[in-house]
């Protein structure tokens, strides 16, 4: 019986390539085949093989690599596969055991790196792709809360969330973090931001 080669996810870190790893760039060299987003793909503008572009629809990118589970694939990821990425659903898909996964920096901990904090005691909450549904008091114990925002609407959301409690909060605004355009902006509960957030955002909020 033919064994398929196990399908490779690989964290590619934040954004900027000195945020690659060598375990990510040897798995990448190893694979026939790239599926990424574009900007990921672009990590790696030498590698000679197929580069599968895939967008936001899920169903589009387990189709692509389904299509060729014969050949060696790298599934590009942003930071790490462990937190909010394609891994998950790439491996109910296809099962654990055909997975290998190689970490990557996370773009949360070149977050807490950037404002000089441990990250231990966070709570991480995921308003990527859609508001999360919270119990009442998640957010009354935590010390640190980290959110991987990535649409405006995740901003909005945080402060009707914690609408009062905010003050009790320092919030940093973290936006397109290692790349050109790297914001770190602390941010006062109440006052209006008078521009568009990057779909690449992390609010920290840390009890005062
Ligand atoms: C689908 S999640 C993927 C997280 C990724 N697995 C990681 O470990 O960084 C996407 C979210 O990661 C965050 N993110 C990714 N890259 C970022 C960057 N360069 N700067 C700030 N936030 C980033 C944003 O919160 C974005 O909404």
């Amino acid at each position: 019986m033919e064994v398929n080669p196990p399908l490779t996810i690989v964290g590619c870190g934040p954004g900027d390539p000195d945020y690659l790893t060598p375990a990510a760039d040897k798995a990448v060299a190893e694979a026939e085949v790239l599926v990424g987003t574009q900007r990921l793909l672009d990590l790696f503008p030498r590698h000679p093989g197929e580069k599968i572009p895939v967008g936001v629809n899920i169903d589009d990118v387990l189709e692509a690599v389904a299509d060729r589970v014969q050949r060696t694939i790298a599934i590009l990821v942003t930071g790490d596969p462990g937190l909010a990425s394609l891994a998950r659903p790439v491996i109910r898909r296809f099962g654990r055991e055909r997975c290998r996964i190689i970490p990557g920096i996370s773009s949360l901990q070149v977050a807490f790196s950037r404002l000089g904090l441990d990250w231990l005691d966070a709570r991480i909450i995921d308003a990527h792709g859609k508001d999360p549904d919270l119990g009442n008091d998640a957010l009354n114990r935590p010390s640190k809360i980290a959110v991987l925002g990535g649409r405006p609407q995740s901003f909005e959301w945080l402060q009707r969330e914690l609408g009062d409690r905010l003050d009790d909060f320092q919030v940093t605004i973290c936006e397109d973090l290692t790349l050109a355009g790297e914001r770190i902006t602390p941010w006062q509960p109440g006052t209006v931001l008078d521009r568009e957030l990057s779909s690449r955002v992390i609010f920290i909020l840390v009890r005062k």
